[in-house]
């Protein structure tokens, strides 16, 4: 099967999250106007880069999380894993501004160092970013969509104690989640390692 822009009708639903899969979930946490937490998962998002740390996320139009992220300059990122699931779909409810998700999900404040946005406290790692950039996108014809790519730099990590072992973090135990396509996940709690030819 090939195809272009028009999707055969054998393909019920765009496969295009399913291929590009799995991604990690981006909970990104900030604060509106008036200093109410939001708290929302985005798949479309991934690391940029390690010297600096940069992470980015993309938002299919203007939602509350880049506004904010825009508004304020700075955001959050939780770790969504297995245990939080419930509480990670909860938050990506359509909930208006000022809504408090880290509330209506039932989780606590993580009281950040150097930004104000919180983080999820229950989780087992989180980052504090500055915002660099929330640019629109632009396609092949050179058009601005309503998709808006945010940018920001680390400042302050945080990594739960309990998830530190032999020096390093704990990611089989810590259970993250992956986005695939439709509504389907997997959970990220089985590693192995596999040496490079220069090590
Ligand atoms: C696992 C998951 C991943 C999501 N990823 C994205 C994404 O990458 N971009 C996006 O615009 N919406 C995404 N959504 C939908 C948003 O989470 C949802 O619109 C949410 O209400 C946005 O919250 P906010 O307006 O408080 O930022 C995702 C939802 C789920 C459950």
């Amino acid at each position: 099967m090939h195809y272009g822009s028009d999707r055969p009708e054998i393909l019920k639903h765009d496969p295009f999250k399913a291929i590009v899969a799995p991604r990690p979930i981006g909970w990104i946490g900030t604060l509106n106007a008036d200093g109410v937490p939001n708290l929302g998962p985005y798949s479309f998002f991934m690391p940029l880069g390690s010297a600096p740390h940069m992470i980015a996320f993309t938002s299919e139009g203007m939602k509350h999380s880049p506004a904010n992220a825009k508004a304020q300059g700075e955001f959050t990122f939780s770790l969504a894993t297995d245990a939080l699931k419930h509480a990670m779909n909860v938050s990506s409810g359509s909930h208006p501004d000022g809504a408090n998700e880290f509330e209506l999900a039932g989780l606590t404040l993580g009281v950040s160092q150097v930004v104000g946005a919180p983080f999820v406290a229950e989780s087992p790692a989180a980052l504090e970013c500055r915002t660099i950039s929330v640019q629109p996108l632009v396609d092949i014809e050179g058009n601005t969509i309503d998709r808006y790519l945010v940018i920001g730099q680390v400042v302050q990590t945080h990594i739960r104690d309990e998830y530190i072992r032999d020096g390093r973090f704990d990611t089989a135990a810590a259970a993250p989640l992956a986005r695939l396509g439709y509504r389907d996940y997997a959970t990220a709690d089985t590693l192995w390692e596999l040496t490079r030819p220069d090590d």
